[in-house]
């Protein structure tokens, strides 16, 4: 039997990390733990806690056999040769680096676990996002606390994508592995490139220090979001201009030093990575004395919020600089498609900033529950993690302007306008023949994520925005129309400059 192993963490990281290690080592058993007993059940059930293309059919065929789902976490743990740590690590609320820097309570609390557990020796592997030189941290936490026994520690960050992640662990475009340049240290780098190799070209595995290893993942992170808040910052330009956002990046991304993937301009990044690990990476940034690496950081993040900011300024002035009272239907609420999660997404704060103007949202997601929907737009966020104007500054009882329906033609039906803020592929083949017939007059669409076929919206009657796309005469024209409107209720003024 080869080595085992157990994984401290059943999320979107360790889970599907450990099904498709099972799947690929049936010489190696793998148990995933965690502390959340209804997590593990729902792993242990037919409906997972979370959705990803392929994950069902993964673990429906390795679970029992040589993966586990256990709430046993102290003696899976001792049991092991490796230990992998996939916790998560939110950004601090408060305390020293309170918005910025990673909060490390479970981190470390696995850590002493693990510590006072162990009775043979160890290869600890980090997977989960950590700031750079957590893993010495780690280190001393676990060679402390417990004499005699060998531990290793490596940092193996992950790099799936979620809504594509059975894709990405079955074909990484790189594992990497950093541990210690001591003998002891490579030789625990082979045990864990042994595991990857089962199906990993060896000349994907990299291997390299520590420290190398866990800033690769923050950088990785930060300049994928830097390309969408490149890209989104040119979509204001392209509105400004009259240049179309689609042709400039695919212009831009025809050069093979740039290249054309992650080039969409949409509503704004979300999910829990991008942020949490810029704002990481600025934290680190100042800590060493490294202010203006800082600042070019963090106006990735700045850029973002200003995107979310610009999409809600639109939707508001070009149905006549109000939504008070209108329905407006919200189509997706994830922060991506194929997925159900909602961390960080994009729509919390657009359907903030709409109920801010006291909008009506019909809110619809093919994968996100009522339930969910409600609690992430209840809590307040932070003024370091929000724009500013989009805090309500009591978001609880902005619920009762929301419902959440069961698709898209009941959160559309009487609406004045629609936002589509997740790329859903049923969104594309919506019959908005019928959407436009159910709507209010003159009916909107705004396309946050550039899915829809504008000019056959505009065909049926729509008034349309896309982001970085030319605008209709009635969006780009509005201050001007609201001039003309009034002018014909003050006719007197008529030539008055400072009308
Ligand atoms: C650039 C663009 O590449 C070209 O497409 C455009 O038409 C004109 O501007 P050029 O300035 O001639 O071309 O050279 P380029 O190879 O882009 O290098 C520009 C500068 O960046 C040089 O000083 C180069 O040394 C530097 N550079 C380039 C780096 O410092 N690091 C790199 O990885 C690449
Ligand atoms: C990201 C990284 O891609 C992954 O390598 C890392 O391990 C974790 O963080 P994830 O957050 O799951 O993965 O999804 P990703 O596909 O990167 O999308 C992040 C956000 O960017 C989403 O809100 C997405 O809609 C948005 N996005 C992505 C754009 O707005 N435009 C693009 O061109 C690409
Ligand atoms: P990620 O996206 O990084 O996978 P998640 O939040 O989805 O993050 O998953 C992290 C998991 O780690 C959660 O299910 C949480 O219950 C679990 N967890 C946190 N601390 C511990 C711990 N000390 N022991 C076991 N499980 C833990």
């Amino acid at each position: 039997m080869g080595v085992k192993i157990c994984c401290i963490g059943a999320g979107y990281v360790g889970g599907p990390t450990m099904a498709v290690i099972a799947l690929k080592c049936p010489d190696i058993i793998v148990h995933v733990v965690d502390i959340s007993k209804p997590r593990i059940d729902a792993w242990n059930s037919d409906e997972l806690p979370i959705y990803e293309p392929g994950l069902d059919e993964v673990v429906k065929a390795c679970r029992g056999k040589n993966l586990f789902f256990s709430t046993d976490v102290e003696r899976l743990v001792a049991e092991s040769d490796i230990v992998f740590v996939s916790v998560n690590t939110p950004t601090k609320t408060s305390g020293l680096g309170a918005g910025k820097a990673a909060d490390l309570t479970y981190w470390e609390s696995a850590a002493r676990m693990i510590a006072d557990v162990s009775t043979s020796d160890k290869i600890v592997v980090e997977k989960s996002t950590v700031p750079v030189k957590t893993a010495e941290a780690i280190e001393k936490i676990l060679t402390h606390n417990k004499k005699g026994i060998n531990f290793e520690i490596l940092s193996n960050p992950e790099f799936l994508a979620e809504g594509t992640a059975m894709e990405d662990l079955n074909q990484p475009d790189r594992v990497l592995i950093g541990g210690r340049e001591t003998p002891g240290g490579q030789k625990a780098v082979a045990a864990l490139k042994a595991v990857y190799a089962h199906w990993v070209p060896e000349e994907n595995i990299l291997t390299t220090n520590l420290w190398s290893a866990e800033l690769s993942k923050l950088a990785a992170n930060a300049f994928l979001a830097q390309r969408i808040s490149s890209i989104n910052a040119m979509s204001a330009l392209c509105e400004a201009t009259g240049a179309d956002v689609s042709e400039v990046a695919y212009a831009v991304g025809k050069d093979s030093r740039i290249g054309p993937k992650f080039l969409n301009a949409s509503v704004g990044f979300g999910g829990s990575c991008f942020q949490k690990d810029i704002l990481n990476l600025v934290y680190i940034c100042e800590c060493n004395g490294l202010p203006e690496v800082a600042n070019y950081w963090k106006q990735v993040v700045q850029i973002n919020d200003y995107q979310k900011d610009r999409f809600v300024r639109r939707v508001v002035s070009s149905m006549f600089n109000t939504v008070s009272g209108k329905k407006v239907a919200v189509l997706g609420f994830a922060f991506k498609k194929d997925t159900g999660d909602t961390r960080e997404t994009p729509a919390i704060d657009v359907c903030h900033g709409l109920l801010q103007d006291k909008a009506l949202l019909n809110i619809y997601d093919p994968q996100v529950t009522e339930d969910q929907i409600k609690r992430d737009l209840s809590l307040n966020k932070f003024d370091w993690d929000h724009p500013h104007h989009l805090q309500p500054t009591n978001p609880t009882t902005l619920l009762n302007q929301v419902s959440v329906v069961k698709d898209a033609y009941e959160a559309t039906k009487g609406a004045h306008g629609v936002c589509v803020i997740t790329e859903w592929d049923e969104f594309k083949k919506l019959d908005y023949q019928k959407i436009y017939d159910g709507m209010q007059k003159p009916a909107f669409i705004f396309d946050g994520r550039n899915v829809l076929n504008g000019s056959e919206l505009r065909k049926i009657g729509f008034i349309v925005y896309s982001i970085g796309k030319p605008l209709d005469p009635w969006v780009k024209d509005l201050p001007a129309a609201i001039v003309r409107m009034c002018l014909l209720w003050f006719p007197d003024r008529v030539g008055d400059t400072s009308f």
